[in-house]
């Protein structure tokens, strides 16, 4: 790998213009900004509901890893390679709940803290010690199971602290999965992600979306400090008279500065809507400590990859897992309060407006990548209403760069 070539391409690219060719498709800049980049970030793996008992497991792919994450006798969430140590067999190909890991191959096992258990006709002089399953960075934060391959749990530590109270209010931690559809794509991470932090597309692109998040509507519509003031003014309103005044989570005005970061807001959907339905009536009960419907939406976010939206009465739990230089594969979790039953929950309306609206990014999204991999592509100019895209190309490249002095 050429490193001195990718290394001047960083530095030439342009602030607040998208990045060259090579960066959305071509695979060794891919391999590359996998190991130096990818691997320090933070994804959304599964949630807590996933790993209901001590010993369920499950089998995740990450960034072309295999990983098994597990909930301990502790009920402690952890995560292995699925590399056995005798000769680097798949010890888990399913998911399912065990005291112990068997390795298929020469029925190697370990416990669920990883470490060696027992390895039939070996040498005495054996060190099992020596021989744990190699772990991987994993932390379960109200709820939401965040993994990494060689991210820093102590920024985690920032997450949990910022978060952990809005997650409860909204029922996360006990929350169960209602839904559940995926939406691979065929496009480099950074398109799928520059897709979904901006909304200069949402007129365009995402009609059901713009009927039905009223206060986005004006500002994808037009960048102009009367539509942002307005928002800003009704936001207040909002705050003031409508929002259940017991959320952990105060209004905060400008949500694109930090686009590499935990992020956590709340603001209301607007149109008197209660929820993200297409009417705006409730499609399930109220969730976690909430009393009232406020017509309020949470977010919580580890930028970029980890996403949940929060309404009153459910919670769209994305997932984004860059999985090769053109390919993305996007999962969407629909989650409801524990004790909603079947017969509380119409599960077509609360999928309607995620689910619609993702095939429509997945479309755009695979068009714009067609489109890149032309010889006529060059990097064009960010909008006034893409912050978000040109802050996390900025911050990617910052940090390649900082990665590279380190
Ligand atoms: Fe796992 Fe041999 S490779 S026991
Ligand atoms: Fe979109």
């Amino acid at each position: 790998m050429d490193l001195s070539m990718i290394r001047e391409a960083i530095a030439r690219q342009r602030p607040g213009w998208s990045l060259e060719q090579m960066f959305y498709i071509d695979p060794v800049y891919y391999q590359f900004e996998q190991r130096s980049w990818l691997a320090r970030q933070w994804y959304t793996l599964a949630h807590a509901s996933e790993l209901p008992d001590v010993g369920s497991f499950i089998v995740r792919d990450l960034l072309g890893e295999s990983l098994i994450v597990v909930r301990d006798s502790e009920r402690i969430v952890r995560a292995y390679y699925n590399v056995c140590r005798h000769r680097g067999s798949r010890v888990c190909t399913v998911d399912g709940r065990a005291g112990a890991f068997v390795c298929p191959y020469h029925s190697w096992s370990y416990r669920l803290d990883g470490s060696l258990r027992s390895a039939p006709a070996m040498s005495p002089d054996t060190d099992f010690k020596e021989l744990g399953l190699h772990p991987a960075p994993v932390r379960e934060v109200g709820g939401v199971i965040l993994g990494s391959l060689r991210g820093n749990p102590q920024d985690i530590d920032a997450v949990e602290v910022a978060a952990e109270a809005m997650l409860q209010y909204h029922g996360i931690p006990g929350a169960r999965i209602a839904a559940r559809r995926s939406y691979p794509t065929r496009a480099n991470w950074k398109l799928v992600m520059e897709n979904f932090m901006e909304c200069y597309h949402c007129y365009p692109a995402h009609p059901e979306y713009c009927s039905t998040m009223k206060h986005v509507e004006v500002l994808a519509r037009k960048a102009s400090p009367e539509a942002a003031e307005s928002y800003e003014r009704e936001m207040e309103r909002w705050f003031r008279e409508d929002a259940d005044p017991d959320s952990p989570v105060a209004p905060r005005k400008s949500t694109y500065t930090d686009a590499m970061k935990q992020h956590t807001s709340r603001a209301p959907i607007g149109g008197s809507r209660q929820t993200q339905s297409q009417d705006g009536k409730p499609v399930a009960t109220l969730m976690g400590r909430q009393r009232k419907f406020d017509g309020g939406m949470g977010v919580f976010s580890v930028r970029p990859f980890a996403f949940l939206a929060l309404l009153n009465d459910h919670a769209v739990m994305f997932q984004f897992l860059p999985a090769g230089p053109e390919q993305t594969d996007v999962h969407i979790s629909w989650l409801v309060d524990q004790a909603a039953k079947p017969a509380d929950v119409d599960v077509e309306r609360m999928v309607w407006l995620w689910d619609v609206t993702t095939v429509q990014d997945k479309a755009i999204v695979e068009l714009n990548a067609q489109g890149i991999r032309s010889c006529a592509y060059q990097p064009g100019p960010y909008s006034l209403l893409e912050p978000g895209p040109a802050a996390l190309i900025q911050g990617y490249l910052r940090e390649l760069e900082a990665g590279w002095a380190a």
